[in-house]
């Protein structure tokens, strides 16, 4: 049977992934690789809708693919690209963008939000059009699947209305793509801030876990992790926000659930919870990082497997380009 095809992107706009972004996202990437045949590309097309320093964003781009492998994307089971590798992706963005009306894309909810942080009138028109470019993404590979969470729904919608868009006009050409709900994905907040969620941008300095920080520094914050005044270890996300985090995270890095934990916990501290925590926390990032420094270490091996990830991704994106080139009178 042929697997249903899946596509996901990911920003190589940090030094490191944070752990928000393994347990509520980079996880299942890995965990489709099972079900589905996945396309997961690097986009440094859309890094670049903000300002980028370009040695950085080479480094991170690069650092980012490391990563991706080190956590389990395997490159004989998914395409694993850099998106300005597969120039179909501008290409495609272009006559998407000419399908997609003013009024429409003005609506999209994270420009209004990023766009009002810098200034509107600074932002640029590819942060504007950044969700036709993810239509592009998307719609080149005839994904069936797209992993969303609740912040990619708008844009997700903007990719199915195109494709049906230019289905209708000129003749059945792409795939419309579902969202694909993940089971399994966990929200991660901020340690030291457990009514936010962890983010690069966002969080305090240690309320943030980079998977590539000291795993000393990582334990550390997590054993000074917020909690309450109370002493219960109980799962109430909204009287006990911190301990319910770590109780998430524990829970997400072992595979017990997080009844089981609380059962466990009955009578013992916050104090054994966070030295616990830590301590499974500092096992996975610690094979974790020498197997992302052994890509790092062996450059000709990192960007072979990136050119074959290319090549792989480019076979597809050619044809639905030229398909879609043919349509439109091209
Ligand atoms: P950030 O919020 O740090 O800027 P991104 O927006 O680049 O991270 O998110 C990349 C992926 O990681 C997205 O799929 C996003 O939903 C997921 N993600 C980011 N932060 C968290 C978090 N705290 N908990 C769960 N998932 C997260
Ligand atoms: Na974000």
């Amino acid at each position: 049977a042929t697997r249903l095809r899946v596509l996901s992107g990911i920003q190589p706009t940090a030094d490191s992934f944070h752990l928000g972004n393994y347990l509520g996202a980079l996880r299942q990437w890995v965990r489709l690789q099972d079900t589905h045949e996945p396309f997961y590309c690097v986009v440094d097309l859309h890094a670049i809708t903000v300002e980028q320093d370009p040695k950085v964003l080479r480094e991170r781009t690069r650092r980012s693919a490391a990563q991706l492998l080190a956590l389990g994307v395997d490159p004989e089971r998914s395409a694993l690209f850099v998106q300005s590798h597969v120039p179909e992706h501008a290409q495609l963005s272009w006559v998407l963008e000419c399908l997609t009306g003013f009024g429409e894309a003005s609506r999209m909810t994270q420009f209004k939000d990023k766009a009002s942080k810098q200034g509107t009138d600074r932002a640029s028109v590819g942060l504007f059009t950044y969700p036709v470019l993810q239509a592009a993404d998307i719609l080149l590979y005839q994904a069936h699947a797209v992993p969303v969470g609740e912040d990619q729904r708008q844009h997700l919608e903007l990719s199915r209305n195109l494709a049906q868009r230019f289905n209708n006009r000129f003749g059945r050409t792409f795939v419309v793509p579902e969202p694909h709900i993940v089971k399994d994905t966990a929200k991660i907040f901020d340690l030291q801030d457990p009514a936010s969620k962890m983010s690069k941008s966002a969080s305090t300095v240690n309320g943030l876990v980079e998977l590539l920080e000291d795993p000393k520094r990582s334990a550390k914050k997590v054993r000074s992790a917020v909690t309450d005044t109370g002493r219960d270890i109980i799962f109430d996300p909204e009287h006990k926000a911190g301990v319910s985090n770590l109780l998430t995270i524990y829970s997400a890095l072992t595979g017990r659930s997080v009844d089981d934990l609380v059962t466990a916990y009955d009578g013992k501290g916050y104090g054994d919870l966070k030295k616990d925590v830590a301590e499974v926390l500092v096992e996975f990032v610690t094979p974790f990082q020498s197997r992302v420094q052994s890509y790092l270490d062996d450059p000709a091996e990192l960007d072979k497997v990136l050119a074959r990830g290319a090549e792989q991704a480019r076979a597809v994106a050619s044809k639905t380009l030229a398909a879609a080139y043919d349509k439109v009178g091209f």
